[in-house]
């Protein structure tokens, strides 16, 4: 298995994982042999990296905290949220309850389970990926704050649809390099307006609306739109920032690079206590894995390898050299990773 870029696929590799529209449904299943002609159409897609298995018979999974069945659930129940907020009907909140347990359901299950795969969006289905991303860590960090169910559902329901308000920015504003200040007023927006519509919807609690409209806010008042400070914000919306920042800087964006899970926790980690609360970032440290699915490391015993499969217990690493087959780096083992390769 491994995480390549699509210039390096070839014919005899498989994909790893299913790929969807933006309404959920599936494109191609996991395991299609990717052909040249699927290739130039993922390409076409603006899809630059994918998780291959180069057998068939490749038992690692990538498809991260959920299952397919609901990340494709999720994805047809966030269209139907923005294209009701559009059409300026009501949303449906049975619908979007309904698939946040499922989600709630799938992250749960895993007792030691992370934030454990290199997500792989594309700049037309940034805001489904992004949305399910920031509600599964939303939830993975709400958990190792001790938040009881309830509040870990109304956490979820937040989180999934903190940028709501979104649908209103025009589409042009979604992929300028540069921002005029009014551009930015207009973005900034977006929290009040998601906040506006989940404020008025029935069966949804003022705590969810809040998520939308301080998700921006930052520690010492440096947020939007209000400016509030640490003790003010609360702590939903304070992880729902912090998931929001972390998927943002490892996604790839049409104006800058993306960083790796570990040169984020970094970065996030020097903006704390002034922006993060130190609490919440410490729950993000203990809900993501250092080095995803994917990555290529460095082995104490010189050898260099592809992490397979990985919780908060053990990292599962392949051996790049065929011959040398797996090993199962744990804390107390001797063989340990020395740093990320790739
Ligand atoms: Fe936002």
């Amino acid at each position: 298995m491994r995480y390549l870029p699509l210039e390096e696929i070839n014919e005899e590799m498989f994909l790893a994982h299913a790929i969807f529209s933006n309404d959920g449904k599936i494109l191609l299943n996991k395991g299609t042999r990717l052909t040249p002609s699927y290739v130039r159409r993922l390409r076409d897609m603006h899809y630059s990296y994918l998780y291959v298995y180069e057998r068939k018979d490749e038992k690692w999974d990538c498809t991260g905290p959920i299952s397919d069945n609901i990340r494709s659930e999720a994805m047809g129940v966030l269209w139907n949220s923005l294209i009701s907020v559009i059409e300026r009907r009501a949303l449906n909140t049975q619908q979007i309850t309904f698939v946040l347990e499922g989600i709630l359901r799938d992250v749960l299950q895993r007792q030691d389970g992370l934030f454990d795969i290199i997500d792989i969006k594309t700049p037309d289905n940034y805001i489904y990926n992004h949305s399910i991303n920031v509600c599964i860590l939303s939830i993975l960090m709400g958990r190792q704050l001790k938040l009881e169910r309830d509040q870990l559902k109304e956490l979820a329901i937040g989180a999934f649809l903190h940028d709501l308000g979104k649908v209103y920015l025009k589409s042009s504003l979604k992929k300028l390099e540069e921002l005029s200040t009014q551009d930015i007023a207009q973005i900034k927006q977006h929290t009040k307006k998601g906040f506006d519509i989940l404020r008025t919807t029935p069966g949804f609690t003022i705590k969810i609306a809040n998520i939308a409209y301080q998700h921006h806010e930052r520690e010492d008042g440096s947020g939007y739109p209000l400016g509030l400070i640490g003790e003010d914000i609360p702590l939903y919306s304070k992880i729902v920032a912090l998931a929001d920042s972390y998927d943002a800087m490892v996604s790839k964006r049409i104006y800058r690079e993306s960083l790796w899970n570990d040169q984020v926790l970094i970065e996030l980690e020097k903006e704390t206590p002034r922006k993060y609360d130190p609490e919440v970032v410490s729950a993000l440290r203990q809900s993501v894995a250092v080095y995803p699915i994917g990555s290529i490391v460095q082995l104490s015993d010189g050898q260099s390898a592809v992490v397979v499969e990985v919780s908060s217990s053990k990292t599962v690493l392949q051996y790049l050299e065929v011959s040398a087959g797996f090993s199962e780096v744990r804390a107390d083992l001797e063989t340990k990773i020395e740093k990320r390769l790739a």
